[in-house]
């Protein structure tokens, strides 16, 4: 496994990486959910890119980008275990040189959901995953369900600027208690933690009413509400039933549905999704 710092070595090592190329780009602290998208990497491809960049301009003032869990020796360790051809871990000044104002910006994808809390947060991804599909130049991306919105909003912004390759959505990887896996998860203590449980539980018990039949978005949210408040460490900052494609709420479900939300548990902001229907 080549492990390369900067975009010229990255750029230099490219004609020597069979096609087609798979690439998972990450913010590290590598858990499972992430190590899923490079075995689907390697399923569909002959290499597999990873990169390894904790973004800063996806971040809000008041956002944890300084705290955010870094470990790259324990990260390459897992990705050489997945026999991952090449690594990418390019520093700031090399991604963001002085003088940098060129973005990339979805529109009405990334106003709802997370774009409401996280004014900003999409405009950053957008922005660092266009690049790093300039300097990689994958044929197929992977991104997980996980970041439904994210998923969505980079599909978009793949068709919309003729980058010619797959954007792949893998489904989110959790917990035994359903939790979905994440970098954050390592903000919560032992009691939190098992409070966190109570976000997947809430969507399973919404899915199985809406597999019984309830079509209300309205009262599927509602019951997500109820059992959010039943657990005193979780406090609910959105739910939303939303049409699968546009990201506009919903108030009946004919066609397929995002039910998703954002939790506090303690000052950690947790975010988790299913697809109805
Ligand atoms: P990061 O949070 O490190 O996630 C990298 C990829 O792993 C994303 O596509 C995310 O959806 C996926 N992922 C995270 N948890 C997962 C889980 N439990 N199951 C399956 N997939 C999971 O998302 C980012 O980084 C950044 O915004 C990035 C796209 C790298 C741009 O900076």
């Amino acid at each position: 496994m080549k492990v390369v710092k900067t975009v010229q070595e990255f750029r230099d090592q490219r004609k020597n990486l069979s096609n087609p190329l798979g690439f998972v780009p990450t913010m590290g602290f590598l858990h499972e959910g992430h190590l899923s998208l490079v075995r689907a990497a390697h399923r569909e491809c002959r290499s597999v890119a990873v990169s390894i960049f904790v973004n800063p301009t996806q971040f809000g003032p008041n956002e944890d980008f300084e705290a955010y869990p870094r470990d790259m020796d324990a990260d390459l360790e897992k990705l050489e275990g997945e026999q991952v051809d090449i690594v990418l871990t390019p520093d700031k000044d090399d991604l963001y040189p002085a003088g940098f104002q060129t973005w990339v910006e979805v529109e009405s994808l990334t106003q709802p959901l997370e774009g409401i809390v996280r004014p900003g947060h999409f405009r950053g991804v957008t922005t660092v995953v266009a690049k790093f599909f300039n300097i990689v130049q994958p044929d197929r991306a992977y991104f997980g369900q996980k970041d439904a919105q994210q998923a969505a909003v980079l599909r978009r912004m793949a068709a919309d600027l003729n980058f010619p390759l797959e954007v792949i959505t893998c489904p989110t990887l959790r917990e035994p208690d359903g939790l979905a896996m994440s970098s954050r998860n390592t903000y919560l203590n032992p009691e939190q933690r098992k409070a966190a449980a109570v976000l997947y539980r809430s969507l399973n018990e919404a899915r199985l009413a809406f597999e019984k039949g309830e079509k209300n978005a309205n009262s599927l949210r509602q019951l997500v509400k109820n059992i959010i408040a039943g657990e005193p460490l979780a406090r609910l900052d959105y739910v939303s039933c939303a049409d699968l494609v546009t990201l506009q709420e919903l108030d009946k479900i004919e066609r397929q549905a995002l039910l998703s939300m954002a939790v506090f548990i303690g000052k950690t902001r947790l975010i988790d999704n299913v697809i109805l229907g």
